[in-house]
């Protein structure tokens, strides 16, 4: 039975019982509503590590205003069962005010890499991201963590983050685990009406289309933003937030696909905003 700890000091002495026993410990953090992306990180740190625990916390500090902060999707009781059938032995749930007590004041920022993509869009977001992980890190001690490459963005500054403060964490980024269809498995499709979610799969169809012409020689940015364009403005409802391509490692704007890039776009699908990418070359 997987066990769920609401509470910082309780999470410490269960890793720190797991590391006395001589296991290495992975974390991986999520918002919850997990589905068969986070699953596949779980069972990646069961399979690495002797003790694993999931974090699920609806992080209020990388919401906007306006954002979903009140409707994203919780279930704290059928987390636990699929984390625990996973291989999760811990889930750290806490409270918003265990995390953010009054008074709370200290933020982590990584700069330039927040600048593009996500974080131009969704100012503030990625300084909730990386002042919750690092809370997270300092809280679980793993020595391994495990993201989804669904959020490039965040991985990328994740390690970014561990390599400038020299954290001493292994940060493992995982392939995006998609629907049938291709759509990029998400908490935030449970809010797609059926017409909308058959729409949601222009996303995937724009970033094949970016990786035919990169197998056809076509290195031109502009070129592959217009044709991935023309498919997401082919459906009724969407709303492109943004298609960019960048530097893979650099976040940088580019203009020609010299050296690994990551080509990501954010697409309003009705109300719900949905991100995914492909790393080209
Ligand atoms: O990717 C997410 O679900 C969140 O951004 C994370 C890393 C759990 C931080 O709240």
């Amino acid at each position: 039975m997987t066990y769920v700890a609401r509470d910082i000091v309780e999470t410490r002495r269960a890793v720190a019982e797991a590391r006395t026993a001589g296991k290495t410990v992975g974390l991986v953090p999520t918002m919850g509503a997990l589905h068969e992306g986070h699953l596949s990180l779980v069972r990646a740190s069961a399979a690495d590590c002797g003790y694993t625990v999931v974090s699920v916390f609806v992080n209020p500090t990388q919401f906007g205003p306006g954002e979903d902060l009140e409707r994203y999707p919780r279930g704290l009781e059928n987390d636990a069962k699929l984390a625990g059938d996973a291989g999760a032995e811990l889930i750290f749930a806490p409270t918003t005010d265990t995390m953010y007590p009054a008074g709370y004041a200290t933020y982590v920022e990584v700069e330039r890499l927040t600048d593009g993509l996500c974080g131009a869009r969704r100012p503030g977001h990625f300084r909730g991201v990386t002042t919750v992980v690092t809370k997270l890190f300092n809280i679980c001690k793993p020595d391994a963590a495990y993201f989804g490459q669904k959020d490039a963005q965040q991985a990328v500054i994740i390690k970014r983050m561990v390599r400038d403060l020299d954290l001493d964490i292994e940060i493992r980024v995982l392939p995006t685990v998609r629907e049938p269809d291709g759509l990029a498995m998400s908490s935030r499709n449970e809010y797609l009406s059926a017409e909308e979610r058959l729409q949601a799969t222009c996303l995937y169809r724009a970033l094949q289309r970016a990786e035919e012409l990169y197998a056809e020689r076509v290195r031109s940015v502009g070129r592959i933003i217009a044709e991935m364009t023309a498919i997401v403005e082919a459906e009724r409802d969407t709303r492109i937030d943004y298609i960019s391509a960048v530097d893979a490692e650099e976040l940088s704007p580019i203009e020609e696909i010299t050296a690994p890039a990551l080509v990501a776009l954010a697409v309003f699908v009705g109300e719900t905003r949905l991100i995914d990418n492909v790393v080209l070359g």
